[in-house]
């Protein structure tokens, strides 16, 4: 467990000296964070094992969230993302609701869906009462082909029968409920939906049909709370009760239109996804179950809420998270391991938890700050970073050009190279010299 996750002036600092900080507060040695993050994780030669037809690899930045507080516990949150500003904002909304005690969370137990069509069902009344009668059975069929799940406390825990469209369509589903204890599940779940079909469908006097699990995994939900009072919420600009009232309008706007839903929840995923790509899970898994059950009402709808509560902003976030600490990319992916050390957690749900808590602290920042200054003006001084690095700028002068083109509203790469033509002609030396 990370002694703290507050590092001041950690954006200020080097490359090597930010990897320093994170093995002081971590305690894992920093030649192990250099070698796990060396050329993002894998070489081609492993990258071979993983997926077919390789000819390298992609890497992608990985930063780290601070000031994170979840359950009393502080986390360094490692985070894998491509867009501008995602770990800052993450950073931010976490010390706001850090100066209120930190996020509050709660998860499920680990368990899963796996689905098994029926087709030409004759009598759907009479399979659902002759499958349920066999439930003892058909659980003890699904354990024999988890037997190491089994014995690691997990396996088949209930069965539930599901009627599908009209008698006519004479279709069901039937789910067995896993319990995958710190695996994410698909193999395990997939391997108990084809270990049962044939029985099932015998039981039923019909056919089977797909045997896999449902990403809506929504027995495995995750839920955060948070509450931030109004001065840590107030900018320069706005009165941190003007701000309680911009989010919460900002909520309602999400709650009716699905249309601002999907964005709401967009913001949301930013963090989680970076979480779960950090940690080497499916991120599309996560974000199939979370649009799933972002749907479940028949209205699309955000997952995360915020309402005033005297003088505080309270906020939740709740979905499903189907995340696994053992087994999958984090057996080979040096990368993943290193972020499950950073983060010290001791199981899936811990995981899952931590992920959520990254999720509401996203929409926190981008809230805020569309309730507030618009996103634009952070977004825009993060990028004219990578705008003046692409104009040629090094060292210092990446931090100058920015700060010039933002103030001068004009980020673009010709704004940057007229800004360091003029750094240049002051004799600052702050273009790449090539050779
Ligand atoms: C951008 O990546 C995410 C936002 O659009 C989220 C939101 O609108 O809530 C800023």
């Amino acid at each position: 467990m990370a002694r703290t996750s507050r590092i001041p002036g950690f954006y200020k600092i080097t490359v090597p000296e930010r990897r320093s900080a994170v093995s002081d507060v971590t305690g894992i040695v920093p030649s192990d964070v250099e070698r796990s993050l060396e050329a993002g994780g894998i070489d081609a030669d492993t990258a071979d094992k993983f997926v077919e037809n390789v000819l390298g690899t992609y890497a992608l930045p990985y930063g780290v969230a601070l000031n994170v507080r979840v359950n009393e516990h502080d986390y360094v949150v490692p985070m894998v993302v491509e867009e501008p500003s995602v770990v800052a904002a993450a950073s931010n909304a976490a010390k706001m609701v850090r100066a209120s005690g930190g996020f509050r969370a709660e998860v499920d137990l680990p368990l899963m869906i796996s689905q098994i069509q029926l087709i030409d069902v004759p009598d759907q009344d009479a399979a659902v009462r002759d499958l349920l009668a066999a439930k003892a059975e058909i659980l003890a069929l699904a354990n024999l082909a988890v037997g190491g799940l089994v014995a690691r406390g997990g396996g088949a825990r209930d069965l539930e029968v599901r009627k599908l469209g009209t008698p006519e369509d004479r279709m069901m589903a039937v789910h067995v409920i896993v319990d995958c204890r710190d695996a994410m599940g698909a193999n395990l779940v997939n391997s108990v939906a084809e270990a049962v079909a044939p029985r099932l469908a015998q039981i039923a006097r019909c056919r089977f049909g797909l045997r896999i699990l449902s990403n809506l995994c929504d027995k495995r939900c995750v839920r955060v709370m948070c509450r931030v009072s109004a001065a840590e919420l107030a900018t320069e600009e706005m009165e941190g009760e003007e701000v309680i009232d911009g989010i919460v309008n900002a909520s309602r706007f999400a709650e009716l239109d699905p249309y601002r839903a999907a964005t709401h929840n967009k913001g949301i995923m930013n963090g989680i996804d970076a979480v779960v790509i950090a940690t080497g899970n499916d991120w599309r898994a996560v974000e199939a179950g979370a649009h799933a059950y972002a749907a479940r009402s028949g209205q699309y709808s955000p997952l995360a809420t915020w309402r005033r509560e005297g003088h505080m902003l309270a906020g939740k976030v709740e979905l499903p998270m189907a995340l696994g600490t053992v087994g999958g990319t984090l057996r080979v992916h040096p990368a993943a391991r290193l972020s499950l050390r950073m983060l010290g957690i001791k199981d899936a749900g811990q995981l899952a938890q931590v992920a959520a808590a990254i999720g509401l602290a996203s929409n926190l920042a981008a809230v805020r700050a569309m309730a507030t200054v618009g996103i634009q003006r952070g977004h825009m001084a993060l990028h004219a970073r990578s705008v003046a690095v692409a104009a040629g700028a090094v060292g210092p002068m990446v931090e100058r050009v920015a700060a010039m083109i933002v103030e001068a509203r004009d980020v673009t790469l010709e704004a940057a190279k007229r800004a360091l033509d003029l750094l240049d002609e002051a004799g600052d030396g702050a273009r790449v010299v090539e050779d």
